[in-house]
């Protein structure tokens, strides 16, 4: 089969070797296409590929018209709201995800973003320290549990909130459950969002949850810059000037928040919550094994489309 490995933002080089090994001993051939300027070139590179590798790539519903013979996507990484689930299931191409392979990644970038803004940007400023305050863990999954099990060896206390999870399950996960987004704003010293973008969840924090925050608190997002109102962020962080906002995902607003907020908030670059060597080999090799097991047993154990 012939395995297209699209990532405009590319794996570190041992992943890359890794997953050519992985297809290529299965008797599988692997075209890349890294680091492409435009969507165009991803729709141009799809015409005869058989399976696709891809980060946060965009597969649309043009990219999968473009596909004829595509018959699985895998996302290597958590998220897939980067795919469009119904025109690939339209197409009949089966779509999976490798859940818990980037997470820890993730979570060690939220824990040094809070150092960050805790530590006013590494600056001289009089900071402040973790140990003592109240972290908040909005979705308590594979990431939002490395992040609260982290903290609480800095000596945090954490609240989670998952509503797929029950209360004994969050203990067992060395969080204390709480039961509502505001209940769970009201308390964090430092709020960190780990929730998917979904329609029930876009724009779903804003003003009201900020406003709720304890005086001094952080919210944290290494999740997806959807899930934040960015008016509402805009606004709540004018009215209360004890508040600071830190993303790997950065907002549109986020040079108008800058000027208007200096210090108060700050954005990385390019989102690299999962740019480690690490999380690179484990994504990216689960997902190179994941497509070798479909086409040879029909495995479909990670699809994400059912
Ligand atoms: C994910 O959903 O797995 C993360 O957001 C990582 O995305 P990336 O592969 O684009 O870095």
């Amino acid at each position: 089969m012939k395995i297209l490995l699209a990532t405009q933002k590319p794996f570190a080089a041992a992943a890359v070797k890794g997953i050519e090994d992985i297809l290529t001993a299965a008797g599988h051939e692997v075209v890349k296409l890294e680091k492409y300027p435009e969507q165009k070139d991803f729709v141009a590179a799809v015409a005869d590929a058989e399976a696709l590798i891809i980060r946060s790539d965009k597969v649309t519903a043009e990219v999968l018209d473009a596909a004829p013979k595509l018959k699985i996507v895998v996302r290597a990484g958590a998220g897939f709201d980067n795919v469009d689930l119904e025109a690939a299931t339209a197409h009949g191409v089966v779509v999976m995800n490798t859940p818990g392979q980037n997470s820890n990644a993730v979570a060690e970038l939220a824990l040094g973003l809070m150092i960050f803004m805790a530590r006013t940007h590494f600056t001289p400023a009089t900071g402040s320290e973790l140990q003592g305050k109240r972290l908040g863990v909005q979705a308590y999954g594979n990431v939002g549990r490395l992040v609260g099990q982290k903290a609480k060896a800095l000596g945090m206390e954490i609240s989670a909130l998952d509503p797929f999870l029950t209360d004994e399950q969050i203990i067992s996960g060395g969080a204390e459950p709480v039961h509502s987004v505001e209940e769970l704003y009201s308390a964090s010293d430092y709020l960190s969002i780990h929730i998917p973008a979904l329609p029930s969840t876009i724009g779903s924090i804003g003003y009201d949850l900020m406003m709720r925050m304890p005086k001094g608190a952080t919210l944290v997002n290494t999740a997806r810059k959807e899930v934040i109102d960015e008016d509402g962020l805009f606004k709540a962080l004018s009215e209360r000037p004890d508040l600071k906002y830190v993303t790997d995902v950065m907002p549109d607003n986020y040079p108008q928040l800058v000027e208007a907020f200096g210090t108060r908030v700050f954005a990385t670059p390019k989102k690299m919550g999962a740019q480690t060597a690490e999380a690179n080999v484990n994504a990216g090799l689960a997902a190179a094994r994941q497509i070798v097991d479909f086409f040879a047993t029909g495995n479909r154990k990670f699809q994400v489309n059912k």
